[in-house]
Formats: C-alpha cells, sequence, structure tokens
C-alpha cells in the first residue's frame, strides 16, 4: 500500500476523482428512482401519482428533514410493481454507477415499501437481483442488503425476514433505515440476532439525525460491521475514539446530509473531521435522484467545497473497498486498481 500519494496537482485532482476507482456502500436503490423513471412507470402501471409533470415533482424536492424527504421518497416507489420495474430502476442505476468507475456496489432495498402494497418479495428480489446479475457485463459487482424500516415493528420485521429467507441467496445482509429518531437500534436486537445466525451481514443507519447513543447501540446491542452516516460521533470524543480504534467503516452522504439539512452547507460538512480522528470515513450517493448527485457529484462538490485532496481521495477509494463486503482476493484487485489510477494521475 502506497502509505503516501504523489503529490498530484489540485487542478488534476477532479479529473481523478472521477476517475479512480470505488466502492459504493450507501445507496438505496429506491432513492435511484429519477422522476423520468416515476412518470413512465406510473403510466406503465396505471398508477396515478399527485404531480402533473417531472417539473413539478421535481420541485418539490425541497426538504427539510429526514422525515421531509421520506414522505416523497415513499410516494416515489408506489409506481413499483412488476420485477420489471425493479429491474429498469437498479440498471439505471448501475449504469450511473459505471459511468462513475464504482467497481463494487452494495446496494439497500427496502421490502416493506412493496410488500405493504401486494408486491410479493419474490417480486421485488427477482428483478433486482436480475439487475445485479447482469451488472457484471457494466464492470460492476453488485450485491444486495435489505433493509427494514425502524419505523415499523419488530414484528413486522420478523416477518419480512421469513418472506426474505427463501431467498437467501441473494442478498449479503441486512441494514435499518428510514425515521431515526425515535426508532433506536435497539428496538431490533432480536431480529438482527437472527440475522446474524443466518450469517447475514449486518449494518445500520445511525448517527445521520439521532444521538452518538444510536452509533453505540448499533455496535454494541446490534453488532454491525458498519455504520451509515455516523456524522453526529464528534459529538462524543469517546465513541470517536472507538470507531477510530476498531476501524469501524463510516458511509458518509455528504449530499444527502447537504439537502436534508444536517449540515448548513457542504463547507461544513465534517468529512475531513472524521478522516483526520483516524475514522475509516467512506463518501456515498444515499438517495441520488432526490439529492442532486451520484457518486462523482459526491466526490467532485464536497472537495470543491472542502479542500481536500489527493490524499484523503486515495484514503476515501480505499477505505470503500476494504469495507466492503467483497471476498478478500476480490477487495486485493480493486486496491490494485486504485493505486493504478494513482500511479498514472
Ligand atoms: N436515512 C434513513 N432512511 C433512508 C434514507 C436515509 O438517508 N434514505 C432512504 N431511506
Ligand atoms: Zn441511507
Amino acid at each position: 500500500m502506497p502509505t503516501t500519494v504523489p503529490p498530484i496537482p489540485q487542478e488534476r485532482l477532479p479529473a481523478l476523482l472521477a476517475a479512480m476507482p470505488k466502492a459504493e456502500l450507501h445507496i438505496h436503490i429506491e432513492g435511484s428512482l429519477e422522476p423520468e423513471l416515476i412518470f413512465q412507470l406510473a403510466q406503465r402501471n396505471g398508477v396515478a401519482i399527485p404531480y402533473a409533470s417531472v417539473e413539478e415533482l421535481r420541485r418539490a424536492y425541497a426538504f427539510t428533514n429526514l422525515q421531509s424527504f421520506l414522505d416523497i421518497y415513499y410516494a416515489g416507489a408506489s409506481v413499483l410493481l412488476q420485477a420489471q420495474d425493479f429491474y429498469d430502476m437498479a440498471w439505471a442505476y448501475l449504469q450511473r454507477a459505471a459511468a462513475d468507475h464504482v467497481v463494487r456496489a452494495e446496494i439497500f432495498f427496502d421490502p416493506q415499501t412493496h410488500t405493504a402494497r401486494g408486491v410479493a418479495m419474490e417480486t421485488v428480489v427477482e428483478g433486482l437481483s436480475r439487475a445485479c446479475r447482469d451488472a457484471k457485463a457494466l464492470g460492476v459487482d453488485a450485491e444486495l442488503i435489505l433493509c427494514f424500516l425502524r419505523h415499523l415493528s419488530e414484528e413486522e420485521a420478523f416477518e419480512t425476514l421469513e418472506q426474505a429467507l427463501p431467498f437467501r441467496d441473494r442478498f449479503i445482509g441486512v441494514g435499518l433505515d428510514s425515521s431515526e429518531v425515535g426508532h433506536p437500534p435497539e428496538k431490533f436486537a432480536r431480529v438482527f440476532d437472527a440475522c446474524r445466525r443466518h450469517g447475514l451481514h449486518l449494518v445500520a443507519h445511525a448517527g445521520e439525525e439521532g444521538p452518538p447513543a444510536y452509533v453505540w447501540s448499533a455496535l454494541d446491542v446490534l453488532k454491525v460491521e458498519r455504520i451509515d452516516h455516523g456524522v453526529q460521533s464528534p459529538k462524543d470524543p469517546a465513541l470517536m475514539k472507538r470507531l477510530a480504534q476498531d476501524r469501524i467503516p463510516l458511509t458518509v452522504c455528504p449530499l444527502s446530509n447537504l439537502k436534508l439539512c444536517v449540515f448548513p452547507s457542504l463547507e461544513l460538512h465534517n468529512l475531513r473531521v472524521l478522516l483526520d480522528a483516524g475514522l475509516a470515513a467512506t463518501v456515498n450517493s444515499d438517495d441520488p435522484a432526490y439529492f442532486g448527485g451520484y457518486m462523482n457529484e459526491n466526490f467532485l462538490q464536497t472537495f470543491a467545497a472542502t479542500g481536500l485532496d489527493a490524499q484523503h481521495a486515495y484514503r476515501l477509494a480505499r477505505n470503500s473497498f476494504e469495507g466492503s463486503f467483497a471476498e478478500p482476493a476480490a477487495r486485493r484487485r480493486y486496491i490494485e486498481q486504485l493505486d493504478a489510477a494513482f500511479a498514472s494521475a
């Protein structure tokens, strides 16, 4: 591993950020549904949506916090009915990911958003997993992570796990998303215990809007391997020490944090603080159709706003591979590709 990255002139940094291979570890596939595809699927499936045009829908994407986004995000997902709809959504994302030199994508999906509308688990998993398989042709290794909606009950999470187990080979892990405050990780302690016994990888959203205590309980009660977001962690120095010591990956989503008003501006984002404290932070897009940018846009805008340099870029991309659930041989291959990109920059 090159411990130091050769000095790279600031004007060459944007091209390097765009071209370097990277892993995306925090993308909700329903959050990649662009307004154009929402309208196309609404028409194809005869679903009514309360917006007259793509422009009117896009104008509604002015969020004040996580909940104001989730309300529109769940409404947008109501156009997804057939396996082909899920395939088309995932395929559109995977093409965007490939264009941004994402070579590994670990994709969240929210089955409860669909099963609650009468769509079968099999329909969801079939469409998404077929797109992931086909992504090999794009040069993207794609895997699925099933997320439980934390505003729903433990019992409903257990039912969802039962429905998903016949497709156990189509997803590599489970996560926890949706409304954070008031729904601490420990609400799902027994569900995550069961998932661990099934050999699933474990991750959870924590410390997006919620307090550092939620990051602690995601680690110590749910025993997750990664924290999604985690940007509230600097409020607790002991937590920062724990995250650094155990090299817990944090899947940070800068444009999401900006659009959901977690930070007042990108200039004031704490990504540099996390990296300087030795945390294994990564950059991700979260819900790119809603937050104004896919992977490279997140890198480019964040670096431009905060003045991060090539050393940080290397660290972020490397953290993404080391924090991924890829096989060790694949991880080594990705890191070799990363080193080659920096050697020729
Ligand atoms: N936070 C919580 N739940 C979500 C998000 C998020 O950023 N995106 C989609 N579901
Ligand atoms: Zn998220």
